[in-house]
């Protein structure tokens, strides 16, 4: 019997199986009820007394390698199979890794918050749920005032104190709050209004204000701030111009145009046919406003000034659709690869 045994083990060790359902017949041959190793269990009661303890020994061990085996056939088909592994080549190139790209809004708001930082700007952001004082009555805003139309936006129903914001303008005087002057801040950071989405206009857009606050800051420093941006951004051609504007937390307000950056002043479709594109709003901080905020009106002055990202990345790379910023299509995206 004990011979028996031995030519088992070497069978068992041999076993090769090409799918798993070979397996399944292989454990039933052995392993089952029926199985030859049952029957060697049988055969075992017969044998004599003082054989059993050295035969049932090997009998069990067969039986735990033939365990063994058996599961690590199953095993090979659940990893894949041994033929799969023959078919590993560790030579071969891997498949092509794809870089994204930047989305153009962060290329976008990085070179405008890159030139500021060069006039001594640094970064504060806050959240975008607001109250209503940080979005409108610390800015002036009173409660009916017809100015709030321009931006209206979406409010908690329960709580008409709580709303996205419409403007960065909120983080302005979040920072006045919390520091005394001289401050040199700007604020990128996305924004909402209760617009209907078009291919100029969208209900979540990004805006960058600024906000400078010191000693005898003017009127002059505003205009001069804003012509280094601008010849930065769109190139050192680029002219700027001043209109009269309406702000209730800036007094006097004013808006900026450009000389156009497509046809140079010339006329063409994107300016109208006038030759200067629109690209932000500004303005002398209200004295009140700096009041709000604690900060005394009567030594300190200051400018603020606020712009959309999309409208300034629509007018640097030509896009005429405000869509596109939004639908992800990777058509639209891949154009941007390379840039930072
Ligand atoms: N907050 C204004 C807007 O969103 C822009 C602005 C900022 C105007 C700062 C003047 C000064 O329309």
């Amino acid at each position: 019997m004990q011979e028996k045994i031995e030519q088992l083990l070497q069978e068992i060790e041999n076993l090769t199986a090409s799918a798993r359902e070979e397996v399944e017949q292989l454990r039933l041959r052995y392993l089952s009820k029926k199985g030859v190793l049952s029957a060697l269990f049988e055969e075992f009661r017969t044998i004599p007394n003082e054989e059993k303890r050295v035969v049932g020994q090997l009998l069990n061990e067969l039986k735990t390698r033939a365990g063994q085996k058996l599961e690590e056939l199953k095993a090979s088909f659940e990893e894949g199979g041994e033929e799969d592994r023959s078919c590993l080549d560790l030579t071969r190139p891997t498949s092509q890794v794809r870089l994204g790209a930047r989305h153009p809004l962060s290329i976008v708001r990085n070179q405008i918050t890159g030139i500021f930082a060069r006039l001594g700007y640094s970064v504060a952001e806050g959240p975008e749920i607001e109250n209503d004082w940080y979005n409108f009555s610390a800015l002036n805003f009173p409660a009916e005032h017809p100015a709030k139309d321009m931006q209206d936006t979406y409010f908690i129903q329960q709580n008409p104190d709580i709303l996205l914001r419409t403007h960065t303008s909120s983080v302005q005087i979040r920072e006045m709050e919390r520091l005394q002057p001289p401050i040199r801040k700007i604020f990128p950071g996305r924004v909402f209004r209760n617009e209907a989405i078009s291919a100029r206009a969208h209900c979540i857009f990004h805006q960058v204000e600024g906000l400078y606050v010191d000693k005898d800051v003017s009127f002059a420093d505003l205009k001069q701030s804003l012509y280094f941006f601008a010849r930065e951004l769109f190139g050192a051609q680029t002219r700027i111009r001043l209109r009269p504007s309406f702000f209730p937390f800036t007094e006097p307000s004013g808006e900026v145009d450009i000389s156009c950056n497509i046809c140079g002043g010339e006329g063409c479709t994107i300016c109208k046919y006038t030759g200067w594109v629109e690209i932000l709003g500004c303005g002398m901080v209200d004295p009140q406003v700096l009041a709000n905020c604690h900060i005394d009106p009567e030594t300190y002055t200051g400018f603020a000034f606020g712009m959309g990202i999309e409208r300034i990345t629509m007018l640097k790379y030509q896009i005429r659709d405000l869509r596109l910023f939004f639908e992800n299509d990777v058509r639209f995206l891949k154009q941007f690869t390379g840039a930072i």
